[in-house]
């Protein structure tokens, strides 16, 4: 890579990092707020699922702040915005974000990484079309500027807890969603929620860790 493409990375908010001898590429969050002036029971009151998005893009405090409400750091423990049986926390973001979806980040998918708030580049460019036709092709999806995708990986539940920690991961990730769906709100945004999908399919497109068991996509953005 030659200077001036690192120096055009870095006005872009990249920061490039060493990780177990790969060159990867993270963008450091900025760091979420913790009032707002929407009240949780306006946002429970106007919680719905979004099929119908506006073509306006987010920007990189929106998604921080979504991702943060998810299933972000909220305590200097490690604790997160959701609960997690015996904080084994199997659940991992992953961040699609289409073409313009939001502004500074190129087309791609990302790995949240709640404890450095921070997203590490998975894999390069627009997938949400690939992402919709994979959930059964629900077209709306891909109207979406960004989609969640949530995994779960069940070994690090079931390390303790045996086979019920395949419930308790499936919990987990349902409780990670209404946050995404409540925070979407108090941001003035919308999400739709997927559980229909080919689970394989989605895994290769996205280059996910095949232990990372995609269980909902959420679609997120303006509502139109
Ligand atoms: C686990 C789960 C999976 C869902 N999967 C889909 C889906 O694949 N496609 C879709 O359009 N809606 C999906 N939904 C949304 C439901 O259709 C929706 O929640 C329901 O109609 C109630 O509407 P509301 O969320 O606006 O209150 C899903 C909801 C849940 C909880």
């Amino acid at each position: 890579m030659n200077l001036m493409w690192s120096a055009i990375m870095m006005m872009l908010g990249f920061f490039f990092s060493s990780g177990g001898g790969q060159a990867a590429e993270v963008i450091k969050l900025p760091p979420p707020a913790h009032k707002s002036a929407v009240s949780l029971e306006d946002a429970l009151l106007r919680r719905r699922t979004v099929r119908h998005f506006a073509s306006r893009g987010l920007d990189l405090n929106q998604v921080s702040q979504l991702l943060w409400g998810t299933d972000g750091v909220s305590d200097p423990r490690g604790l997160r915005t959701a609960p997690s049986a015996g904080a084994t926390y199997p659940v991992d973001l992953y961040l699609v974000v289409g073409e313009r979806g939001v502004a500074t980040v190129p087309a791609g998918v990302y790995h949240y990484l709640p404890k450095e708030n921070s997203l590490k580049l998975i894999t390069p460019g627009e997938l949400r079309p690939a992402v919709a036709r994979a959930s059964l092709s629900q077209s709306w999806m891909a109207e979406a500027p960004i989609m969640v995708v949530i995994t779960g990986e069940y070994r690090r539940c079931m390390a303790r807890y045996g086979e019920r920690g395949i419930r308790y991961t499936i919990m987990e990730v349902g409780h990670t969603a209404e946050n995404l769906f409540l925070q979407a709100e108090a941001l003035g945004l919308g999400a739709g929620i997927v559980g229909a999908f080919e689970d394989r399919t989605i895994t290769q497109v996205l280059k996910t860790p095949a232990a990372h068991e995609p269980l909902l996509i959420m679609p997120v953005g303006y509502k139109h």
